[in-house]
């Protein structure tokens, strides 16, 4: 292989360290106008009346447009269809669009977006998902406030539990996290002379912008055209979302003729844009004497929010991984997505297996003290390997990396020298260390079957460059360079002779969302397929010019085709031969996911098409008297499949530690009766450059079968085991078990105070 496995710069490298990448705010066509949104600031309330009047009168304004004003649906289709583009009747949430004023300036659209005058009756919200879930409580969706529930059903565990000689029950909370992406989301939609849009912007999923904006407008998909914009991180806050924000400005381009461009400042993004759930979680585990886990139960909650959007879906994925990585036998899970009247949560990194798998990882780690075992030697003990069947009755392939991930980091950490049990003596600092593993469903598996295809398009010129295209998106993961170096490999060109092409809805076939780590596989396979007939044609031509009779025999390497006995031919040779004969150097590829499978009543079947996984070693010291909680390293090791570019494997684990230690230690949104009151980044905290320790980032190649070169996709683990490895860390270092994140300095030092009461200090 010449560049799969190579380490290679990023291809928007040099755009974006030189500021040169145009991002939507970077755009600026003639006649362009500006959109603001009116929203609501009660967390529900009915709306009474619209009154637009005194916004109109201000200079510079266009226009104030509410549901009343949608051609379509007011509706972004999303799983249940129950989220509209503006409300209308019922605000349902601190901060929901209520009303879009469109100017020919920024100032004058936020002066008349002041000046909207809405009236409104104040209803009581319902704000605690335990609460949403009493069935004396008023109802907020449906017959329950259930968005939905999902349920595993395996062996035999109240059986099992009896017989168990440890059991460890305990409740977990998890909070909100926000995506915090430095470039806040925001579209431009140009109308077409045929009645058309096109939208431009920073999205995760044009197929799903492309969706919204239909719906919305009462459009043909073929008449809406969505184009990615260069994205400034999405991180899952780009997968639904950005629908809302497309749909938005599409309206005013539609209602007034004009191109209209819609930015979210970031008090607005961070109010009303998706979020992580914060989940509540009841879990039970049953081990034998020996460290064997032989029976689970887990009750997972996850707060929803207003609407359902992503919910149902984000539930699935926290169902299948609701147990960790480990064999068990014996499964009960149940887990509702729950409406509250607060901000409609979705999709982020993880989707829905950070909250649980934090439960997950410290009730192993629990179980290890209480049996007196070594952290890591229960998990061992437990660990998925080959052929093993998951807690959902999936029988894995030859692909499983667990174990070597563990071994790495436990040496990698030196872990046997520096793991202590818990000290009892007092001390103002003190050293803890502390390890977790996680596994993760690639692809979007049983949950989202339909949408798991992706398409692709490459034309090879005849000065030995070429082009490519996707469905799915660059958002900072790398993509471009993964699915740039396929193509140079695939077709034996030097990397830097190929160049990708923003995503375009109208030049590739819908490809499903950019989310759940799929990108390397699905889009790598559609390229994989595309370059195949160019391949053809290129070893034809080769083999002729070298006199090879069988041209599998001829070797494409970098811009040169190499026959079996060692001579060459360069490729502007072979590519003047294929102009000369009208070949055809152009290619569609397409891609779908193996077959996977899902039983609603038992949760058994294959849920995903390959899993990867990782071991993580957290050091820490925390200060007794203060609760400070210091990271010292991190140690990650992650089972990849292969590396096709081993710094952006290295770049992810790096990025997505940080992001755990934010969810792990400081990060959380906080309500007050139902309204957001830190939604900016001065009192959203996250990790800077200074918060984030030395991160050792290893990786262990076990490669599948169904990805290409055996890539397995990993982005979003990185993230999440570093929560759960910082708690036990914790627990090391002071015998004290936090249950709930943030693990922020106040909560770590009342967990300290309450043990020194509990034992007299
Ligand atoms: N890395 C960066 N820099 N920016 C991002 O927005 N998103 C994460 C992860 N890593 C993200 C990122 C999420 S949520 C996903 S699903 C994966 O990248 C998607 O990447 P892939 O499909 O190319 O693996």
């Amino acid at each position: 292989m010449t560049w799969i496995g190579a380490r290679v710069v990023r291809k928007d490298a040099r755009e974006k360290v030189l500021g040169k990448a145009r991002f939507v705010a970077d755009i600026f066509v003639p006649g362009m106008l500006r959109v603001k949104v009116v929203r609501s600031p009660y967390p529900r309330a009915r709306i009474l009346r619209v009154d637009p009047s005194e916004a109109l009168q201000v200079e510079g304004v266009v226009g104030v447009f509410t549901a009343k004003d949608i051609p379509g649906r007011n509706c972004i289709p999303v799983v249940l269809h129950d989220l509209p583009l503006l409300a209308d009747g019922e605000a349902k949430f601190h901060g929901e669009p209520v009303a879009l004023v469109a100017a020919e300036t920024e100032e004058a659209a936020e002066e008349g977006a002041r000046r909207v005058v809405v009236e409104y009756e104040e209803l009581p919200p319902l704000l605690d998902p335990l609460e949403a879930l009493d069935p004396s409580s008023p109802k907020i969706f449906g017959q329950d406030n259930i968005f939905k529930h999902w349920k595993v059903r395996r062996g035999d565990p109240d059986r099992a539990f009896a017989m168990a000689d440890l059991i460890v029950e305990n409740t977990y909370r998890t909070p909100y996290q926000e995506h915090a992406y430095l470039e806040p989301q925001g579209m431009l939609a140009i109308p077409t002379p045929d009645g058309g849009i096109e939208v431009t912007g920073s999205m995760q999923c044009p197929f799903y912008v492309r969706e919204g904006v239909a719906t919305v407008l009462g459009l043909p998909l073929a008449k809406v055209r969505v184009v990615q914009a260069v994205t400034g991180g999405g991180f899952g806050g780009k997968e639904d979302v950005p629908s809302i924000v497309a749909g938005q400005a599409a309206l005013v381009a539609l209602r007034t003729g004009r191109p209209a461009r819609l930015i979210y400042t970031r008090d607005e993004d961070i109010l009303s844009m998706s979020k992580r759930h914060p989940g509540h979680i009841y879990s039970r585990y049953g081990f034998t004497k020996e460290g064997i886990l032989i029976a689970a139960e887990v009750r997972y909650i996850l707060d929803g929010g207003a609407y359902s959007t992503l919910s149902p879906v984000v539930a699935w994925r926290g169902t299948v991984h609701a147990i960790g990585p480990y064999r068990c036998e014996n499964v009960r899970v149940d887990t509702y997505a729950v409406a509250t009247n607060k901000v409609p949560c979705g999709a982020f990194r993880g989707f829905g297996s950070p909250q649980v798998l934090f439960a997950a990882e410290s009730q192993m780690d629990e179980a290890a003290y209480k049996l007196g075992l070594d952290p890591i030697e229960i998990r061992r003990r437990n660990a998925l390997r080959d052929g093993d069947i998951t807690p959902t009755g999936q029988r894995l392939r030859a692909e499983v990396g667990l174990l070597g991930a563990l071994e790495r980091v436990e040496v990698a950490s030196g872990w046997k020298e520096r793991f202590k049990l818990p000290q009892t003596k007092t001390g103002e600092r003190r050293y803890g260390i502390g390890c977790s593993t996680v596994h993760y469903g690639v692809c979007l598996g049983a949950g989202g079957r339909n949408l798991d295809r992706a398409g692709a398009f490459v034309q090879l010129m005849y000065d030995g460059s070429a082009v490519f295209a996707v469905g799915t998106t660059e958002m900072g993961q790398g993509m471009h360079t993964v699915l740039s170096q396929i193509v140079a490999e695939e077709l034996g060109l030097p990397y830097e002779a190929v160049r990708p092409l923003a995503p375009d809805t109208h030049m590739v076939p819908d490809s499903g969302p950019t989310v759940a780590s799929r990108t390397t596989v699905m889009s790598g396979n559609a390229l994989r397929d595309a370059c195949a007939p160019i391949r053809r044609q290129l070893l034809e031509v080769a083999s002729s010019l070298l006199g090879v009779e069988d041209p599998s025999k001829v070797r494409l390497e970098n811009g040169i085709a190499i026959g079996p006995d060692g001579r060459r031919v360069g490729y502007d040779e072979i590519l003047r031969r294929c102009f000369l004969e009208r070949r055809h150097l152009a290619s569609s590829g397409f891609s779908v996911s193996p077959e996977t499978t899902w039983d609603p009543e038992t949760g058994a079947g294959d849920a995903y098409i390959t899993y990867a996984f990782a071991a993580n070693v957290v050091e820490v010291e925390v200060d007794m008297e203060t609760g400070e909680v210091e990271v010292l390293r991190v140690h990650a090791a992650h089972d990849v499949g292969r590396a096709i570019n081993p710094i952006g494997v290295e770049g992810q684990i790096e990025g997505g530690t940080a992001q755990g230690l934010g969810y792990a230690l400081m990060e959380e949104v906080l309500y007050d009766r139902g309204r957001m009151i830190n939604n900016q980044f001065s009192t959203y905290l996250i990790p800077t450059a200074r918060d984030v320790p030395p991160i050792e980032a290893h990786f262990v190649e076990h490669p599948t079968v169904v990805g290409p070169y055996g890539a397995k996709g990993f982005g979003e683990q990185p993230l999440m085991g570093i929560a759960p490895a910082v708690a036990n860390a914790i627990f090391n270092a002071t015998g004290c078990r936090l249950r709930e994140l943030p693990m922020t300095p106040e909560r770590v030092w009342k967990a300290i105070r309450e043990a020194r009461t509990e034992e007299g200090r």
